[in-house]
């Protein structure tokens, strides 16, 4: 019987924004992130007796152009390892559009786990991070829980994840401040090919995240909470400063999201523990902790109209049920 794999989505504290090498998905810099414990995929796959993937999702099979990323990577994975199988995969999303966070992160860390569980290929979870980074290079992080870092390497084998503390004692809450549920209109992909052709700043991109990620492993080790809100914050303003500055300009900011920053900063100021981090996309996260989630919350859904809220805890990496 084969298990279902579950993986859950992450946040960047320490984002990836860039590629060096578009096929391979190997990242100009390394990145850092916290896996989280609300929202998951879950992926089952079976080998069929036909020339052609059958792919579903929340019990609806996908047409050929919904599945074209998920049928493109799976060439990919026959080619990885030379198999010539296809596959039946059945995913379940639990990962709400309307909870802000991207599903392809835990989306391709569950393919890439259930191929691995259903062809018995043995992997390490090294060697699932590469699988998976290979579909989306977030994805390579949700292997594992906690706090995760994603080497950039050199090669398909050199670019992996590695947890620096899977079930770290610490006290963090994320808050997910959901301003819109509309698609944004330029994809992670785009937006970060944009910066790198384009943005007169992203050489200094690349030595600034050098620096906070070892700033901020540090703060981990320490678990030095202000010392990490501090910099995840900065990192977030700092890469959507390399949409601002590529030609033609973009940002991923609508009129709410500054506005939700200026309350994070003004809750600050009254001593209340808040950072925000910001994905490609107008929603907010809030890093909180156990004292301030629900202050913040309530601070939040009064002066800013029309968001929903969810919240999330620290979570596990892949699971096998
Ligand atoms: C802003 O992993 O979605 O969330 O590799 O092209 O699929 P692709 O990009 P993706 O990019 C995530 C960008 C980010 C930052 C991060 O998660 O590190």
């Amino acid at each position: 019987m084969t298990r279902i794999t579950r993986a859950y989505t992450n946040i960047a504290l320490i984002k990836y924004w860039g590629k060096k090498d578009q096929q391979l998905k190997l990242p100009q810099t390394n990145s850092l992130s916290l896996t989280l414990d609300k929202f998951y995929t879950d992926t089952t796959a079976k080998v069929i007796d036909s020339d052609k993937d059958i792919i579903s999702l929340n019990d609806t099979i996908l047409d050929d152009k919904a599945s074209g990323r998920t049928r493109k990577y799976l060439d990919t994975v026959r080619n990885m390892y030379g198999l010539a199988q296809h596959f039946q995969i059945e995913s379940v999303n639990h990962v709400p559009i309307s909870a802000g966070f991207a599903s392809s992160a835990s989306g391709f860390a569950a393919l890439a786990g259930s191929i691995n569980e259903c062809l018995d290929l043995g992997l390490t979870r090294k060697e699932l991070s590469i699988l998976a980074r290979n579909g989306s290079g977030s994805a390579s992080r949700s292997i594992f829980g906690g706090f995760v870092e994603w080497h950039a390497g050199h090669s398909n084998e050199t670019s992996f994840s590695e947890p620096i503390d899977e079930d770290p004692d610490i006290d963090l809450v994320l808050l997910s401040v959901v301003i819109s549920e509309q698609k944004k209109s330029i994809s992670s992909t785009i937006g970060m090919e944009l910066s790198v052709k384009t943005s007169p700043f992203y050489p200094n991109w690349s030595t600034l995240v050098a620096s906070e990620i070892q700033e901020i492993k540090q703060a981990i080790a320490q678990k030095d909470i202000t010392k990490i809100g501090e910099i995840a914050e900065h990192n977030a303003l700092s890469m959507h400063a390399l949409t601002l500055s590529a030609q033609p300009p973009f940002t991923y900011f609508a009129p709410e999201t500054v506005e939700i920053i200026q309350a994070v900063k003004h809750l600050r100021q009254q001593g209340v523990f808040a950072y925000v981090t910001i994905d490609a996309g107008p929603n907010v996260k809030i890093i909180c902790n156990n004292n301030s989630v629900n202050h913040v919350n309530d601070y939040i859904t009064q002066h800013i109209k029309n968001v929903s809220t969810f919240e999330a805890h620290i979570g596990k990496g892949i699971q096998y049920i």
